[in-house]
């Protein structure tokens, strides 16, 4: 090769980087010498109570299928989703995990030089997808109560061919109050500006259907809302998500995506799962009791600024307690658990850690642990 390789790679992605994650239990092993078995995982914010049985049975029964190619349209798991939510099959597309299709909708709209906005801080991957497409992020900061400043957002939307939102938000565990949402969507759709809307953690939220905007899918065809198994459903590992928007978008999303880009035994799996109602409500109800349980733990601890979260995770101001979120986190691998220092969320200071609602013995340690390292508020 007479030229380096470094050099025939496009410009624009020369410098990227892979975004950083929760969950990375591999490492924290191999960083702490605590057997992966051994170690609970706060940092990650999926289902305490793991995946539901019914789906783990659905995809060994599918087994004998993985010779074939799996269905390149996933066919019956869009079926299955519209009928969910009485939507046409042409309303949905199905990704390898929710975080495919930021990249397809990116990839599908993008150009080089196009200006995208999102707050900051937010999930990472929409930066990466923007960046990869060739196209500049606005960030709008949140205010200091961690809120999205709806006018700032709205004043950036004159630039912009698209917005992300993340409703409620990672890593702050705030919803968008839906009245500010539907400012933003009428002036999005005023100006052409395409709106991604990601709902993944909406399933946590009481009330999850008052605030999902799935149901304006007709009146906004500017729309897309992104949804996962990965969350509540805990499909975590076979890697499967979904869109919903007007046939338009869809079409277009249907179309450049790869093929087969969800694997049979996914498939299956999620057909089963959206069904699965008792394993919902119980995850549902042991959440509910759990985030009540922590809020009141978590705000005794010496030094936490707790805020009040509508997700299934905390998002905690440590300043006050003496650590860096770098520090306590590496506190608390030691002691055999993982928590999410934040740092790495663009605009935020080092001080801000995630934690995610686990079941009550769980919740119970990290509580001890974190009294033991910190005190208590006396
Ligand atoms: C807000 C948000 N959206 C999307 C994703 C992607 O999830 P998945 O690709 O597992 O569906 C994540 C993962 O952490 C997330 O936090």
């Amino acid at each position: 090769m007479k030229k380096p390789i470094s050099s025939l790679v496009k410009e624009y992605l020369r410098t990227l980087k892979p975004c950083v994650h929760g969950g990375e239990v591999l490492d924290a092993a191999v960083k702490s010498g605590i057997k992966c078995e051994d170690l609970l995982d706060f940092s990650s914010s999926v289902n305490p109570l793991g995946t539901s049985k019914k789906a783990l049975l659905a995809v060994e029964a599918v087994f004998s299928q993985v010779a074939a190619y799996p269905d390149s349209a996933s066919t019956e798991l869009r079926e299955v989703i519209a009928k969910h939510y009485g939507v046409a099959v042409e309303n949905i597309v199905v990704g390898n995990g929710s975080t495919e299709l930021v990249y397809l909708f990116a990839g599908s709209f993008l150009s080089e030089g196009d200006l995208v906005v999102m707050a900051a801080p937010t999930f990472g991957e929409y930066e990466g997808a923007v960046r990869r497409a060739g196209a500049d992020v606005c960030f709008v900061r949140l205010g200091d109560d961690q809120l999205l400043d709806v006018d700032a957002f709205i004043a950036k939307l004159v630039e912009a061919k698209m917005a992300f939102i993340c409703n409620p938000n990672n890593p702050t565990s705030l919803l968008v109050p839906s009245e500010g949402l539907e400012r933003i969507l009428d002036v999005a759709l005023e100006l052409g500006v395409l709106v991604f809307l990601d709902e993944d953690f909406l399933e946590f939220v009481e009330e999850e259907q008052k605030f999902s905007f799935i149901g304006r899918i007709g009146k906004y065809s500017n729309l897309f809302i992104l949804r996962s198994f990965t969350k509540l459903f805990g499909l975590t590992g076979l890697r499967v998500g979904y869109g919903i928007a007007n046939k338009e978008i869809i079409d277009v999303l249907m179309r450049v995506k790869i093929p087969w880009n969800v694997n049979c035994l996914a498939q299956a799996a999620a057909v089963v799962a959206l069904g699965d109602v008792d394993h919902l409500k119980k995850t549902r109800d042991l959440i509910c009791e759990e985030k009540a349980y922590l809020q009141k733990g978590l705000e005794g601890v010496r030094g936490f600024r707790v805020y009040a979260p509508d997700a299934n995770f905390f998002f905690i101001d440590i300043r006050e307690s003496g650590f860096t979120a770098a520090e306590l986190t590496q506190k608390l691998l030691m002691r055999g658990i993982m928590i999410r220092d934040c740092s790495s969320f663009k605009g935020l200071e080092p001080y801000y850690i995630r934690v995610a609602v686990k079941r009550h013995e769980e919740n119970v340690q990290l509580l001890r642990v974190l009294e033991e390292i910190l005190g208590k508020v006396i």
